[in-house]
């Protein structure tokens, strides 16, 4: 078995190569590093049985390099709206072209082809919590529809080639996904609140803090995923995968705080345009046809977040520097993040 995970070395997908290796599949990585840093997998570097190429998915993938590909595990995208906001076009071609490149490229080898989908195709849902055939409520026209839009046009993508070639696909629609190796930078809420907690920083809450979030462990995460690549071909999906267990961002915050033992204060910033008010996955056809849900409570994966914070600013005093510059902008001037910086703004 020999798996293609795009987006091999962003937060997610370099975990799935750690746990795609732990399962004895060879493993072939690929990412352009925009969002993804090689010091995600920089520790899989003296592996035989894994393989890394730096290429961007909007661009044709040459097949006879790719060598056998039995799975394709589709994770390559932009996920932070600081990221994904930060060029829009970009984000879309991803989700359109190469998408499509990566379909191609399963239709050759006769592989697999699962497409990480996300909870945002649900928009602000008026559905509370979101089942798979619910169609959302996205505003097309807005700050996210990049990555919103993106996102649901990948998944249509995804359907017609299923139904024109007969390519075994898979989606899976990921809710809020926080552990090691998260970007502290890139503002999502649990790898932000830690950091700033650990710096004695204050923690910005967007808005009062009212707004809800589920959030999963990545290691459950993971867990899905390969359940879902694994799963009959007849089930395509779309399916959710989340921890229905849903807080306040006010109340992830205090717990953060509680856990961290800081003393930051808590300040409110203006919300985003189009913010979620309310975020829950109903995992009831993931439990039916994978026999999945998550087993770490958010506690016990706040705890393990932490220790891992806690370990890369032990090496360094700050760990948003450190991470930075194995992203290869170290230079707290460079062009990308002031780009964050304006996005910020
Ligand atoms: N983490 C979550 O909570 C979450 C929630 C919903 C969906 N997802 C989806 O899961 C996937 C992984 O998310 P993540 O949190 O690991 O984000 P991430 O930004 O850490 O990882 C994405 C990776 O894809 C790479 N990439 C982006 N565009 C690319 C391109 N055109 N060509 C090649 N590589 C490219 C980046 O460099 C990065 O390594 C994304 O598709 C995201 O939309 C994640």
């Amino acid at each position: 078995m020999r798996a293609l995970v795009a987006g091999a070395a962003g937060f997610l997908g370099s975990h799935l190569c750690d746990r795609l290796r732990r399962d004895g599949v060879t493993v072939l990585g690929l990412d352009n590093f925009c969002t993804g840093s090689r010091q995600n997998i920089i520790h899989l570097e003296h592996d035989r049985d894994f393989e890394f190429i730096e290429h961007d998915i909007t661009q044709p993938i040459d097949a006879s390099a790719a060598g056998q590909v039995d799975v394709i595990f589709n994770l390559a995208c932009p996920a932070a709206p600081l990221a994904y906001q930060r060029d829009p076009l970009f984000t879309l071609e991803t989700n359109y072209g190469g998408v499509r490149n990566l379909l191609e490229l399963a239709r050759e080898k006769e592989a697999t082809i699962l497409q990480a989908s996300t909870s945002e195709v649900y928009g602000n849902p008026t559905l509370h919590p979101q089942v798979e055939d619910y169609w959302g409520n996205v505003n097309c026209f807005g700050v996210r529809s990049c990555y919103d839009e993106g996102k649901r046009v990948a998944e249509t993508l995804m359907l017609e080639y299923g139904r024109r070639y007969g390519i075994p696909i898979k989606v899976v629609r990921i809710f809020n996904t926080y552990g090691p190796r998260m970007d502290p930078e890139d503002g999502r809420i649990v790898a932000t609140f830690i950091v700033q907690a650990l710096q004695g920083r204050p923690i910005t809450i967007f808005g009062d803090g009212s707004q809800t979030r589920s959030f999963c462990y990545v290691d459950d995460l993971v867990d899905g995923l390969v359940r879902m690549a694994r799963s009959e071909p007849s089930f395509t999906g779309p399916v959710n995968l989340g921890n229905p267990a849903e807080f306040t961002v006010l109340e992830a915050a205090r717990l953060i705080k509680k856990m961290t033992g800081s003393s930051s204060p808590t300040i409110n910033d203006v919300l985003p345009q189009d913010d979620p008010r309310q975020r829950k996955p109903d995992i009831s056809l993931a439990e039916a046809k994978l026999g999945w849900h998550p087993r770490v409570s958010f506690e016990q994966g706040v705890a393990r977040t932490i220790e891992y914070f806690r370990a890369v600013t032990g090496s360094r005093p700050d760990p948003c520097r450190r991470l930075s510059a194995a992203n290869g902008c170290a230079d707290p001037d460079s062009p990308r993040r002031a780009a964050r910086a304006a996005v910020m703004r």
